[in-house]
């Protein structure tokens, strides 16, 4: 179904490795994100699921340098086709923001300011990367007048490539005055009008109704598709991420407990915490229709509550909640990441005797 096998091959254009980004806190240090590590071709679409609080906000967060003080990422290394962004200049890492690696944030209206039209948004973004040249160039010997007449059609085009209706109209437009949908799709022109090789969707589409959850979704996916551009979505909905991706990184308490190809994770999930979100789904993609059919009547959700990172219990994170948990489970120190066949990864004791070398 997902084309996926060819992406493994495709140059390698973002790598973070063992990355842990910490938040002090008045209970005690909170590890947002713990010793995450994964790989991200040209051209892959891999999703990180996970329930809220898991940590994958602050996982994009910190690849970008843009977690919140007094966050900070204490160890790991981020490299953007070979570089590491962690070592970069600040002034070198604006460059790479936007125009190499793009973010779609979690809420549209922290990123759409209210007080601007949605045109001379879209604008401003193509002028910070020099998409549209300031006043040098082939511009000098053109009017003000006709500078900005050029570099609208810029933003029109840019409107027009993710859906926005009548761009021309829509530009003189508020963000209030935009529907959810179609705030979502100014993001998307935003974050895409520098032409990034690297997309970060953070839950693109968690405030939308269905139909334009599946718009904005497939408006994604022809972006993939035509750019090559690589994306990370990130979303506490394992539907979503079953139907897009190709690969899937599922987190618990900051930490990676299942990584794999979407098909075998779906098929067979691994990891207790992955089983228990693929219980919590009301339908899923063709592959485990059957086994569906017979759990459709019954949805039942994960037994318990997030826990708190100030205070984790001992062992396996999850194992308060786990189904199957074994006394050793909250006895260990921690649990490794053990690696199986097909490079699938999984954080569990009971793969222990699987696990490869
Ligand atoms: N600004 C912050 N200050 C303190 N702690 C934070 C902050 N942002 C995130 N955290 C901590 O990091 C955890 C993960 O947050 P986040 O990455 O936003 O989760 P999600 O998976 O829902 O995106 C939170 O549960 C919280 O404990
Ligand atoms: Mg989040």
């Amino acid at each position: 179904m997902k084309e996926q096998p060819g992406a493994a091959a495709s140059p390698l254009l973002l790598e973070v490795r063992d990355l842990t980004t910490v938040f002090p806190t008045r209970r005690g240090q909170v590890r947002a994100v713990d010793g995450l590590g994964f790989q991200l071709h040209e051209g892959e679409k891999l999703g990180i699921v996970g329930e809220s609080g898991s940590g994958k906000s602050v996982t994009l967060l910190s690849i970008l340098r843009l977690v919140p003080p007094p966050g900070e990422t204490v160890s790991g290394e981020v490299f953007f086709r070979g570089q590491s962004l962690l070592a970069k200049p600040a002034r070198e890492m604006r460059r790479i923001r936007g125009r190499e690696i793009a973010m779609i944030f979690q809420d549209p209206m922290t990123t759409l300011n209210p007080a601007f039209l949605v045109g001379e948004q879209i604008r401003e973004s193509l002028r910070i990367h020099s998409i549209v040249p300031r006043s040098n160039g082939l511009f000098s010997r053109l009017s003000d007048q006709k500078r900005k007449a050029a570099e609208y059609q810029r933003v029109w085009q840019a409107m027009a490539d993710v859906g926005i209706p009548v761009p021309e109209q829509s530009a003189r437009r508020y963000p209030h005055q935009f529907s959810g949908g179609m705030q979502q799709r100014a993001l998307t022109a935003i974050a895409l009008s520098c032409e990034p090789k690297v997309l970060l969707a953070d839950e693109p589409t968690t405030a939308l109704d269905v139909t334009i959850q599946a718009q904005i979704l497939a408006l994604l996916d022809q972006i993939n598709r035509e750019h090559g551009t690589a994306i990370v979505l990130v979303t506490h909905n394992l539907g979503v991420v079953a139907e897009f991706c190709q690969t899937i990184i599922v987190m618990y308490a900051g930490q990676l407990v299942e990584k794999g190809q979407i098909d075998q994770v779906i098929e067979e999930p691994l990891h207790p915490y992955t089983r228990g979100l693929l219980r919590c789904l009301p339908k899923i993609g063709a592959g485990a229709a059957k086994a569906e059919t017979k759990r459709r009547e019954k949805i039942c959700p994960i037994p318990g509550l997030v826990p708190d990172l100030a205070i984790l219990p001992p062992g396996c994170p999850f194992s308060p909640r786990c189904d199957v948990a074994m006394p050793a489970c909250s006895e260990v120190e921690s649990v490794p990441l053990l690696p199986l066949r097909d490079g699938r990864l999984v954080r569990c004791l009971r793969y222990q005797r699987q696990a490869g070398p």
